[in-house]
């Protein structure tokens, strides 16, 4: 068993129905052969953990999604081999070593998950070999629990009861034909019935009590216990006096069962009560989580005083769990469309723990430790927290736990990547491209992009970040299983067509990068012009302005000059009234004389504006040269 994982998840593959036709469709679900980084065990025994999923040709996504699993059980594996495989590990563990067990079947609707547990008219399930295997291995040594021992381990508030008188209550209100019987009868003759060895002394005794309980609109239910559909009671699921850290359903009817024709009487009981409801996808759909406990009562009695036992327990609990489904599938309305409600909500929250505790590893003690700073939220449910309490409690040892994810590769296609997607150990994707025709001598064969799966490959599940990679498959799902040569030849035009790729793609990168270097040239080309242009432009309208101005002073100075004209003609015409007058002749020579000294002063002005504006022509600012002006005058 792989220790990294807290729990072990195993995929099982249905086959196909009796009445199935087979589909124009490739089946979407392909099992890769062993994997390279596999141990030389798995290797050795052709073990294989890995499938891969391709959507339909006409699906909005075509991703190549690659899921690890602890071990991939194939269509050809029957009852006994899963058992072999998943169960017979617990069951050690819990007659051997005292450790509690969980064995929990998840999947859509129809994929085979009461059927791995129950089986059918023709096939037992592993809930019957389990029952077998524990009367094989205990042999004489299952004894039934005397008053007292009852007493001194029941704070349960359990019914315990043996299981005739367990019987007799219930045929007293059931007609025992109605009762269904479990088929005990193996399916082929197995060559060495699986047995475990439990080596303890000749005083040591063993009880085994069965109860059945389930899990309906997330509430516990009794199923063996009186039915009336009306008044049932929800029970707790708590921690006792003797069960310490360890919560356990209270409130149970707990059957006393000796040998396995009692235990199958006992699962008919189960059955019997257990909701049943048709669904469009499933005509003996299961309608709530069914869980089948088997507790171990290890009975030593004391060396020194005879009356009094310790008794250790193990509790050993197969999980069926109901599907989950889509309304619009299943085809439910009213009741049955709530209960799929709360299926699908547990189922959901189940998904989240799965999810987060597939990233736990195994610490001290074997006891699975979670991320740094994740919690697994376990408690968002009851069926979470019935299912992962007793893993995750630090104060006790934690149970040997292991899912059968059951799937149904010819089903549907959505329905089953969204179970694998939260159910698998590991898992990876690439992204499809359209599929290539490579001639190989006559025949063509379809492939993949795996170059790029090699180099796009997304890491894990985000978390552990652990790799799986998706080895050669190609769509017609055919990769297992083919005589080696035709392998090699495969391979070989696989590797040819990727090399050609690489060498497209090679050579696409370079083009681009060329066209790159070159848009860059013209776009600094396209800037230095408008800079140009922009510059010229402005200088342009910086000559407009100025000349504008040089006019506007010209003009301005022009009318200064007429103006100063204007007055001295006044004062002239003023004078030579004045000089009239003959008594004042000496003041007519200071007059001329002051004529002269303005005449004088007028062309010295004008020298000075024509200086001025020969300033102005060499660039002066007019303004200063007009405000200047202004100034003198
Ligand atoms: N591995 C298998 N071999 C043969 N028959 C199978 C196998 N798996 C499932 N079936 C048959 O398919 C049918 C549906 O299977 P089952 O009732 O186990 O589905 P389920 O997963 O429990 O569905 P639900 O979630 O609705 O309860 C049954 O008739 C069962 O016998
Ligand atoms: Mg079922």
């Amino acid at each position: 068993m792989d220790s990294a994982h807290a729990f072990q998840v195993y995929l099982r593959l249905r086959p196909p129905h009796a009445h199935q036709l087979p589909t124009a469709d490739d089946p979407f679900l392909t099992v890769l052969p062993p994997s390279p980084t596999a141990s030389d065990e798995d290797i050795e025994k052709g073990i294989k953990s890995q499938v891969t999923i391709h959507p339909p040709s006409h699906h909005r996504s075509q991703k190549i999604e690659t899921f690890s699993f602890t071990e991939v059980l194939e269509q050809s594996y029957g009852q006994a081999d899963v058992f072999g495989r998943t169960v017979a590990p617990i069951l050690t563990g819990v007659l051997k070593d005292g450790r509690d067990g969980m064995l929990a079947t998840l999947g859509v609707t129809g994929s085979g998950k009461t059927h791995t547990i129950l089986g059918n008219k023709q096939q037992r399930g592993v809930a019957q070999m389990s029952l077998d295997v524990m009367f094989r291995s205990l042999g004489d040594k299952v004894t039934l629990l005397s008053a007292a021992q009852i007493a001194q381990c029941n704070d349960a508030e359990s019914e315990i009861l043996g299981c005739t008188s367990f019987m007799n209550k219930v045929t007293s209100v059931v007609e025992p034909s109605a009762i269904p019987k479990p088929n005990s009868a193996p399916t082929k003759p197995s060559g060495e019935p699986y047995v475990v060895s439990c080596t303890s002394s000749s005083s040591t005794k063993y009880a085994i009590l069965m109860s059945i309980y389930e899990v309906y609109n997330d509430k516990i239910f009794d199923l063996l216990a009186p039915s009336n559909a009306a008044r049932r009671k929800a029970l707790l699921f708590k921690s006792t006096r003797s069960s310490g850290d360890r919560k356990v359903v209270t409130g149970l009817r707990k059957v006393m069962v000796t040998d396995l024709y009692e235990g199958l009487q006992v699962l008919g009981v189960g059955q019997y009560q257990r909701s049943h409801g048709e669904t469009g996808s499933n005509d003996k759909s299961s309608r709530s989580h069914c869980f089948i406990s088997l507790e171990l009562k290890k009975l030593k009695r004391s060396r020194l005083d005879h009356s009094s036992t310790t008794i250790k327990e193990a509790t050993f609990t197969i999980v069926d769990l109901a599907g989950s489904e889509r309304a619009r599938n299943a085809k439910t309305a009213g009741d049955r469309l709530a209960e799929g409600g709360h299926i699908n909500k547990s189922l959901m929250f189940l998904g989240q723990c799965l999810e987060i505790s597939t990233q736990a590893t195994v610490g001290e003690g074997g006891k699975p430790v979670a991320p740094a700073g994740v919690k697994i939220p376990y408690r968002q449910s009851k069926l979470t927290e019935l299912l992962f309490t007793n893993s995750y409690n630090p104060a006790t040892q934690p149970q040997i736990a292991s899912i059968i994810v059951t799937v149904d590769p010819a089903g549907d296609f959505n329905a089953t990547s969204q179970m694998l997607k939260y159910s698998a150990l590991a898992k990876s994707s690439v992204n499809r491209r359209p599929p290539m025709q490579v001639l190989n001598g006559s025949r063509s064969v379809s492939t993949t992009s795996q170059a790029s799966q090699a180099s796009q490959i997304s890491q894990g599940s985000g978390l552990s970040g652990a790799t799986t990679l998706a080895i050669g498959t190609d769509d017609s799902g055919s990769s297992s299983g083919r005589p080696g040569s035709a392998m090699s030849q495969d391979a070989a035009n696989m590797i040819a067509e990727l090399q050609r790729q690489l060498k497209e793609a090679e050579e696409g990168r370079k083009e681009m990068e060329r066209k790159l270097a070159e848009a860059n040239q013209r776009c600094l080309r396209v800037e230095q012009e408008v800079r140009e242009e922009v510059t010229s432009d402005m200088e342009l309208q910086m000559k407009l302005m100025q000349r504008k101005m040089l006019v506007k002073l010209e003009e301005g100075t022009e009318r200064e000059e007429e103006h100063v004209d204007r007055k001295l003609d006044m004062l002239k015409r003023t004078l030579l009234v004045e000089t009239n007058d003959e008594n004042d002749r000496a003041r007519d020579v200071e007059i001329e004389q002051y004529v002269r000294e303005l005449e004088a002063e007028n062309y010295a002005l004008r020298t000075e504006v024509m200086s001025l504006k020969r300033k102005r022509a060499n660039g002066d600012s007019p303004l200063k040269e007009r405000s200047l002006n202004r100034l003198k005058f």
